[in-house]
This record gives structure tokens, C-alpha cells and sequence, in this order.
């Protein structure tokens, strides 16, 4: 079948077409540049950006996939969760050209997206255990056959890419911040700050993010003597490049122990022996290199996908949309999209 995905669910528009499950054209157009002076997506400013360009987007895939709109038998949607207004706009599109070429369309759920995104390249083995880490989103299930996923555990607060994101506004380093405090920490001393790893003690495979900022923003203030500007953000100058680097590695160090072990504790406790850790947080190279190390001590397979299938991409939509309209699953154009959609 030739699928055409079309993501909007955040703030990357993105479109790809997939022929008989194999990836023909994937684009994502990014808008950091839009948000990245306010510090944090601006749902207002998301919508109006995806309809000035998700028909371009679109037109783009076809053409890069060398398929003609008429040749599409099938869209695939993400329909929630996410912004509702950036949600809408990709719908649309998608129910638009439905209706007008006659094709089945089908909703996907984002967090299917991301929990399917590491197929794009091999096949995996069901059932597995999924870490899926992103801005929006830090949880844990157990896959268990395409379509039927069970929740393990979930954060109680902040996701694990906005506390990557909130850190890094903190430092000074911009908007989205996961990827500039990746590539910072390499330089840098993970061991240089402990910072708390937080954890339930009931609930092991649930977790806890928003004490780790509370206490980069203590440990600035009280021991480092560093005062803050309007933003939030360190003032400029306040910190040597070398302060920064440990800092960031010594808050990604937290965030990955935080990763790290329930993940692996749950596939144990489940009797599963394969990790599969997607959404955007699973592109960090220290989570990768921990993840490796943990699985290898005990003979358990992990599988992340490349890091452009991490982030959001529309790729990772019409591969879990197409699975769908595989088994003959439809949507009515009354489909509509839902901000907190569960999986
Ligand atoms: O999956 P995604 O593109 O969007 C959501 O569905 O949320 O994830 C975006 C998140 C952002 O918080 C970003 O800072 C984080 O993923 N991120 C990273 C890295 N690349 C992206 N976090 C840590 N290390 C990275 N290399
Ligand atoms: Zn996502």
C-alpha cells in the first residue's frame, strides 16, 4: 500500500510516504526558530505556522517520494495527543484529501507513533518493553503485539525532555535545549554535581522529574552565587564554558540513572528480554550509551531507532497508520482529534 503520514501534533510539521512499509520520503519542517525566543512552545503561534506550511510539507514528501497524489491509497493521521489547534491542522489536510482522491484515512495515536518508529528500520520481535521519553511524554509499557500496549508506569510531573528543556533554558542555552545539554555534556564531568534521583517507592516504575530543576536552579543560587535575568536564564557571563559543560552532563548523568533503571527493572520483573526506547529524550547519546551497557550486563536486546526517527516525523505515523489500514481499520471524516489522547 502507498501511505502518506502527516504529523502536526506539537510544533514540527512533517509529512512522509511510505510503499509497502518501506520508507520513501520523510520531511519534517522545524519550527525552533519560531518558538525558540519565547522559551517554550507557543500553541497559538504552532497552529498558525502548520497551516501556512503543511500543504508544502506534503507536496514535498510526494515529490521526494516520486508519487503522484493520485497514487496514494491510504493517510495516515496523528489525532492526539497533543496541542489541539496544531492537532487540527494536520487533520484537516489529511481529511481534505480523503475526501477529495476517496481514500481511507486512518487516526493514529502520537505515542504509537513513537512506540513503532524503531520498525521504519528492522523488524522487532513482540513483546518488548517500551521507554518512550519525550517532551510531552516519559513512560513505560509493555508491547505486547502491534495495537495492544500496556501502561507500566508514567512520570508524575515533568517529562523527561522538559526537564532537559527547562535546564537548559536555565543555563542559557536556548529553546529546545535536550540536544545543545547532549552535546555540552561531552565535554563536561557527569560526576562533577550529584544531583537527586528521584524515585517512588510504591510505584518503581513511575518517575519524577521536576525536583532535578528546582535543585540545578538551588545549587546556581546558593552555591554557585549566580543570579538569574527576567527569563529565568543564568546571566550572561555568570558561568565559566567549563561550569556549564559539568553542570549539563551532571544533570543529564540524574536524568539517565532516572531512565535507565526502571526500564530495565520492569523488562526483569515482566520476563521480557527486549528494551525498545523512543520520542525525542531516546536520541541522547548517554542514554543510548548507558542503556547499551545496562542491557549488555544482562544479556537483554535494546533497539532505538536513528535519531531522526526519534524527534517527531510523520515517517513513524504512517508506518503505525499503515499496520492499521493493514487490518482494514478505517476512520469517518467526523473523525475529530484529542488533546490527551491515551494510548
Ligand atoms: O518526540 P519529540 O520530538 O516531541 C515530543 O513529542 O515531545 O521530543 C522533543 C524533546 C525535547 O524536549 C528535546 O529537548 C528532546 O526531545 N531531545 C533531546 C535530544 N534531542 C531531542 N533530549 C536529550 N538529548 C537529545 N539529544
Ligand atoms: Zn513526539
Amino acid at each position: 500500500m502507498i501511505i502518506l503520514g502527516i504529523e502536526t501534533s506539537c510544533d514540527d510539521t512533517a509529512a512522509a510516504v511510505l510503499v509497502e512499509r518501506h520508507l520513501r520520503s520523510s520531511v519534517v519542517s522545524s519550527q525552533d526558530a519560531v518558538h525558540g525566543p519565547y522559551g517554550g512552545i507557543v500553541p497559538e503561534l504552532a497552529s498558525r505556522h502548520h497551516v501556512a506550511n503543511v500543504l508544502a510539507v506534503i507536496d514535498a514528501a510526494l515529490s521526494r517520494a516520486e508519487i503522484a497524489i493520485g497514487d496514494v491509497e491510504g493517510i495516515a493521521v496523528t489525532r492526539g495527543p497533543g496541542l489541539i489547534g496544531s492537532l487540527l491542522v494536520g487533520l484537516s489536510a489529511a481529511k481534505g484529501i480523503a475526501f477529495s482522491k476517496r481514500i481511507p484515512l486512518v487516526g493514529v495515536n502520537h505515542l504509537e507513533g513513537h512506540m513503532l518508529a524503531v520498525f521504519l528500520e528492522r523488524e522487532i520481535a513482540f513483546p518488548y518493553v517500551a521507554l518512550l521519553v519525550s517532551g510531552g511524554h516519559t513512560s513505560i509499557y509493555l508491547a505486547r503485539a502491534p495495537g495492544r500496549y500496556r501502561r507500566i508506569g508514567a512520570t508524575r510531573d515533568d517529562a523527561a525532555g522538559e526537564a532537559f528543556d527547562k535546564a537548559a533554558k536555565m543555563l542559557g542555552l536556548g529553546f529546545p535545549g535536550g540536544r545543545v545539554i547532549d552535546q555540552l555534556a561531552r565535554g563536561g564531568d557527569g560526576g562533577a554535581v550529584r544531583f537527586p534521583r528521584a524515585s517512588i517507592r510504591e510505584h518503581p516504575y513511575d518517575f519524577s522529574f521536576s525536583g532535578l530543576k528546582t535543585a540545578l536552579r538551588e545549587r546556581l543560587r546558593r552555591d554557585l552565587g549566580v543570579s538569574f535575568d527576567s527569563t529565568g536564564a543564568v546571566r550572561a557571563g555568570a558561568l565559566s564554558a567549563a561550569w556549564i559543560a559539568d553542570l549539563a552532563a551532571s544533570f543529564q548523568e540524574a536524568v539517565v540513572d532516572m531512565l535507565v533503571a526502571p526500564t530495565v527493572a520492569a523488562a526483569a520483573e515482566l520476563g521480557v528480554s527486549r528494551i525498545v526506547v523512543s520520542g525525542g529524550v531516546s536520541a541522547n547519546s548517554r542514554l543510548r550509551q548507558r542503556m547499551q551497557e545496562a542491557t549488555g550486563a544482562r544479556s537483554l536486546e535494546v533497539h532505538f531507532p536513528s535519531p531522526r526517527f526519534c524527534t517527531d516525523n510523520a515517517a513513524m505515523i504512517a508506518y503505525a497508520g499503515a499496520r492499521r489500514l493493514e487490518r482494514g481499520e478505517r476512520d469517518e471524516l467526523t473523525l475529530n482529534a484529542v488533546a490527551s489522547l491515551p494510548l
